[in-house]
């Protein structure tokens, strides 16, 4: 075998895969172990969308609607954009794919801050576009250096509010004031997965920036049931967007990118008000008390806008990680991101907290942190 590679795909540093909840357990000896890593929704997967997926598994011989139609319309309504402003995709990731694979040709610019989510720049490596990456100032996206970095080269600007890994808003007063910074000709995409957990008056309005259009830039909102509506594992996101850009979306989509138990078990998921609700609060209730507790265990523990929040625990954070694992708690270092003494946990129920606060402390202490 003798393979032709291109130089851009080579580059890629793959996605870190992390090894399966079973396996760490075999490999630490440890059971019953809890994840509060990846930002899931620890209140588990709708039931009333687990239920219309049951519901749903003896029509697995047929394709999927390749339109999406209940799904995009019951999101249309949800968010209160018309079904033609919405484009469905396996996860808000593959819409990110589209926005790049439409968007950005070789040596056009992509922006976006680092840290924060990783996959953006990887879809823009692969199209072989150049990635112009803007540090944050302190842990905020630094929208000044983003609009000093556009150039004639410059297609799309990415930012993820909240971003992630800080959990740091962009208030409606800043993002109004980078518009007016911009060229007309790019797109700023607004990667929401976290919003639903940020109070609705800090929310940008992203529907009437799409609606009025004229002499900004295109804004493009990313939306996820990954985290919210706890269904991660079925790979359904959207992107909210101006019909035109919404069109050239479309043709560079798969006609069945959505199946069949994902379209069924989302929109049942928007019907679930109970367990929204119960997420949200849940939420809301358990980031208050860790960030307490955190605080009085003498690390520091940062504000969150959502369901995750960083510490600095004053010590290696992979040193801390790796003790937390034998404690079988999961949790995420921050070294990777640049953040040698943090680590990013997610929001778990009451068990799950208190035994995170738990092994904190016994952590804390055998590493002599504090
Ligand atoms: C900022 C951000 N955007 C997008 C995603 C991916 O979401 P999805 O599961 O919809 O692909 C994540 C997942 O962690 C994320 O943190």
């Amino acid at each position: 075998m003798k393979l032709n590679i291109p130089k851009n795909i080579a580059e890629i540093i793959p996605y870190p895969p992390g090894k399966p909840q079973d396996e760490l357990e075999r490999e630490y000896g440890i059971t019953e172990s809890i994840k509060l890593a990846s930002n899931e929704n620890s209140w588990g997967p709708s039931p009333k969308a687990v239920a219309a997926i049951n519901d749903m598994l003896t029509g697995l011989h047929r394709y999927p609607d390749g339109s999406s139609y209940y799904l995009t319309h019951g999101i249309a309504e949800w968010v209160g954009m018309s079904p033609e402003e919405i484009v469905l995709g396996n996860g808000s990731n593959e819409v990110i794919e589209f926005l790049v694979k439409a968007f950005v040709r070789t040596g056009d610019e992509v922006i976006t801050s680092h840290p924060s989510f990783l996959m953006y720049q990887k879809f823009v490596q692969v199209r072989g576009g150049s990635n112009i990456v803007i540090e944050l100032r302190g842990m905020d996206h630094n929208l000044e250096a983003i609009a000093a970095a556009v150039t004639e080269r410059t297609r799309l600007i990415f930012l993820d509010n909240p971003n992630n890994p800080c959990a740091t808003l962009i208030t409606k007063e800043r993002f109004a004031e980078f518009l007016t910074q911009l060229p007309e000709s790019i797109i700023v995409v607004l990667d929401e997965a976290y919003i639903d957990f940020v109070d609705p008056a800090e929310r940008i309005d992203v529907q009437a920036l799409i609606h009025n259009p004229d002499g900004i830039p295109a804004v493009v909102a990313l939306r996820t049931f990954s985290k919210a509506f706890g269904l991660a594992g079925l790979r359904v996101g959207y992107g909210i967007m101006h019909t035109d850009i919404a069109s050239l979306l479309h043709r560079v989509r798969q006609p069945f990118n959505i199946n069949l138990p994902g379209q069924v078990g989302a929109l049942a998921a928007l019907d679930d008000q109970e367990h929204y609700n119960k997420t949200m609060s849940g939420t809301k209730e358990g980031l208050h008390w860790l960030i307490e507790q955190v605080q009085a265990l003498g690390c520091r523990p940062y504000p969150s806008s959502t369901n995750f929040f960083l510490i600095d625990v004053r010590g290696d954070a992979t040193a801390l990680y790796e003790a937390m694992l034998h404690k079988g708690v999961i949790v995420r270092s921050m070294k990777a991101y640049g953040y040698p003494d943090y680590i990013r946990i997610t929001v778990g129920t009451q068990t799950e907290n208190t035994r995170f606060v738990n092994a904190l402390k016994d952590c804390l202490q055998e590493l002599s942190y504090v």
